[in-house]
């Protein structure tokens, strides 16, 4: 039985979508059969970060409307065992019906090892959208005090709509930050409250990449492609050290 995993955020641009993409391609690099859907109704950009821009997009609405089938989800150019279902443009989350959409990932869990949902920011109709029917749920956050309040906060909205297995990932983390604000991993866990899954750096090649329609992974095996790698191999029970911000 596959895992539903969903990324989310309190505050927009943490790098849900970012590090979506790329732990999706660091499972299927990895083996596993892996979906990803994009669930920013209206703002989709998974694709972008996959390097799948030029690509057919069939939407997960699409499915949920019978227009077309889960089987035939966009494949990667790439990574062949990795499939995209990108958000409807011109439809509101609150048109899609959850039902539907929690019994369509009934399906994927049988056909797919990890499905791994980006979700819209903030914690309206969108976030309650595509956490409602996650098996786990890594909050994304940046390693600045709006971004970790924020954090906190939706990890109480999780806990309260009786999620259990939430995880966080701090992205965009620098050596200076780290430094001068003398953090310690333990810190920022009691700070959100949530324990943490992993470390990403601040990384240009992030920037690159999407820029040239290339996933991360592709582009480079270091800084955020390796932070992504390590929480990667985490989601499959294996036990890597956190990355080391120098
Ligand atoms: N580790 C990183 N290093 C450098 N830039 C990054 C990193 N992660 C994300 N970014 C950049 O931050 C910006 C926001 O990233 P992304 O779109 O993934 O965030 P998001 O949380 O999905 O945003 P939204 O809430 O709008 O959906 C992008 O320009 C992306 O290239
Ligand atoms: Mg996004």
């Amino acid at each position: 039985m596959g895992q539903v995993i969903t990324l989310t955020s309190g505050k927009g641009g943490t790098g849900k979508t970012t590090l979506c993409a790329a732990l999706a391609c660091c499972l299927a690099q990895e083996g596993h059969r892996v979906l990803c859907i994009d669930a920013d109704v209206g703002l989709r950009n998974l694709d972008i970060s996959l390097g799948m821009r030029d690509l057919a997009p069939i939407s997960f609405a699409d499915v949920l409307a019978d227009r077309y089938s889960l089987s035939e989800a966009t494949p990667h150019p790439e990574f062949p065992n990795l499939f995209l279902l990108t958000a409807p443009v011109s439809e509101k989350p609150e048109t899609i019906r959850f039902q539907d959409f929690g019994a369509l990932l009934d399906t994927v869990r049988q056909y797919f090892d990890f499905c791994l949902i980006d979700s819209a920011a903030g914690v309206g109709d969108g976030f309650h959208f595509a956490v409602t029917f996650a098996d786990r749920i890594l909050v994304v956050a940046t390693p600045d005090p709006a971004s970790l309040r924020d954090a906190a906060e939706t990890a109480d909205q999780l806990s309260l709509m009786g999620k259990q297995d939430i995880k966080l990932v701090v992205n965009r983390v620098t050596p200076a930050v780290f430094r001068a604000l003398r953090w310690t991993v333990d810190d920022v866990m009691d700070e959100i409250g949530l324990p943490l899954i992993g470390i990403v750096p601040e990384d240009s090649k992030v920037v690159l990449a999407a820029a040239n329609n290339q996933p991360l992974i592709l582009c480079t095996d270091r800084k955020a492609a390796r932070g992504c790698l390590h929480i990667a191999r985490r989601l499959c029970g294996e036990k890597v050290p956190l990355l080391r911000i120098h």
